[in-house]
């Protein structure tokens, strides 16, 4: 079975085609290669033994996604990871994460519908949930108003595929709500490829401890947390790669319980900044260089996912834990340097 996977060269993307490949699928990758190098597809072979297909394309235009199918008749199910995600950049340049983010999601859909292609995985976030009243925080928590363009995008996306799905019979969707992916894939050979400064964390760390920044900001520690520090639920990317693979098999063997679902799919732990920086030192040995900051604005205090669901009607959960995560993190900062 050929499944597309738009953004397939990203972060997550290039760890759920390894996946997928590794289960047997026939992966076609379309990425337009804005936050992603071609070097991924080599990362990739070296893991599964395979190539897969690779279309540069950029999903804003309606004809490269007309392309897409016209070239690929046989494709049967589509994960969508393309978009833009940097937040701040999302406030300077909101239109231009309208335009990626919504046009392209819109393009897909029309195509799907038109050529009754019924399969569809598409990225969310945590980030809808804003502040969450209550912890750990459950799919049924209220969507808050959005802090940023780039969360408005998440939030838009799924309204717009729930509308699709009650419009079109057959067409049926997934939405996953990702915690805090963090780490790489174990052999070290693909990662994450922040550009300039990274503004995640776990990036941040793993440049801070190769020399590449003077030192990490720990944006706050007066926080009602136990610590100070702000708290998240941090996922390894290879359990959150492995979940796409599970929702997209729900979706083919007609196991969904409703045309449009939502997962939140992260660990169920939450852990404090300053948690990160000691695992990362423990599990590494590299003492980290760092100091405390002001609190960064928008930032939420604590959010951590409740899991039941995933675990229930997925039968998912992850088992990789913080220091695995740090640990490939750390590797693959490495593999990087020496590249
Ligand atoms: P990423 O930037 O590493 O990967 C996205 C890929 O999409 C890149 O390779 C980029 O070149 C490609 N792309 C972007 N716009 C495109 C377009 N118009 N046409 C074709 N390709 C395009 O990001 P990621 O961290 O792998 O995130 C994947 C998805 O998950 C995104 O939708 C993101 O919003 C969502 N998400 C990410 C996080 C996170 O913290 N990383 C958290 C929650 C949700
Ligand atoms: C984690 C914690 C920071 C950097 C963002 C998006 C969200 C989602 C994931 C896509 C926070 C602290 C960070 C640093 C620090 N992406 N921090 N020093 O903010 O939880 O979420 O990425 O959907 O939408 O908003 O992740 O990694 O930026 O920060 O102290 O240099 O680390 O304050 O508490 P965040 P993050």
């Amino acid at each position: 079975m050929k499944v597309l996977v738009t953004g397939g060269l990203g972060f997550i993307g290039s760890h759920t085609v390894v996946e997928l490949q590794q289960k047997g699928y026939d992966v076609l990758v379309v990425d337009n290669l804005s936050n992603s190098t071609p070097a991924v597809l080599e990362g990739i072979e070296s893991i599964t033994g395979q190539k897969p297909y690779f279309e540069k394309l950029d999903l804003r235009y309606k004809d490269a996604v007309q392309k897409i199918f016209e070239l690929h008749p046989d494709i049967e199910g589509v994960i969508h990871f393309a978009a833009s995600k940097a937040v701040g950049e999302s406030v300077e340049k909101p239109l231009l994460y309208y335009e990626n983010n919504i046009s392209s999601l819109i393009y897909l859909l029309k195509e799907l519908t038109n050529r009754n292609i019924n399969n569809f995985i598409f990225s969310s976030s945590c980030t809808v949930y804003g502040e969450p009243d209550d912890l750990p925080v459950t799919e049924q928590a209220p969507i808050k108003p959005a802090l940023s363009p780039y969360g408005n995008t998440k939030q838009i996306g799924e309204e717009i595929i729930n509308d699709t799905v009650n419009a079109y019979a057959g067409f049926k969707a997934i939405a996953l709500r990702y915690f805090n992916p963090i780490g790489a894939h174990p052999s070290g050979e693909i990662g994450e490829l922040p550009r300039g400064i990274p503004q995640n964390l776990v990036p941040f760390v793993t440049q801070t401890a190769a020399g590449i920044r003077k030192e990490l900001s720990v944006f706050g520690n007066d926080y009602p947390t136990p610590d100070g520090t702000a708290i998240r639920d941090y996922i390894h990317v290879v359990d959150l790669a492995q979940a796409h693979i599970i929702a997209l098999e729900r979706l083919f063997n007609n196991k969904q319980k409703s045309n449009f679902e939502v997962f939140n799919i992260g660990t169920g732990q939450g852990s404090s900044v300053m948690e990160i920086i000691k695992t990362f030192e423990k599990v590494t040995g590299v003492p980290l260089n760092y100091k405390i900051v002001d609190r960064r604005p928008g930032d939420v205090v604590a959010v951590w996912a409740d899991t039941q669901l995933a675990t229930n009607e997925l039968g998912w959960q992850a088992k990789l834990g913080l220091e695995d995560a740090l640990r490939d993190a750390w590797q693959w900062q490495q593999n990087l340097v020496s590249k």
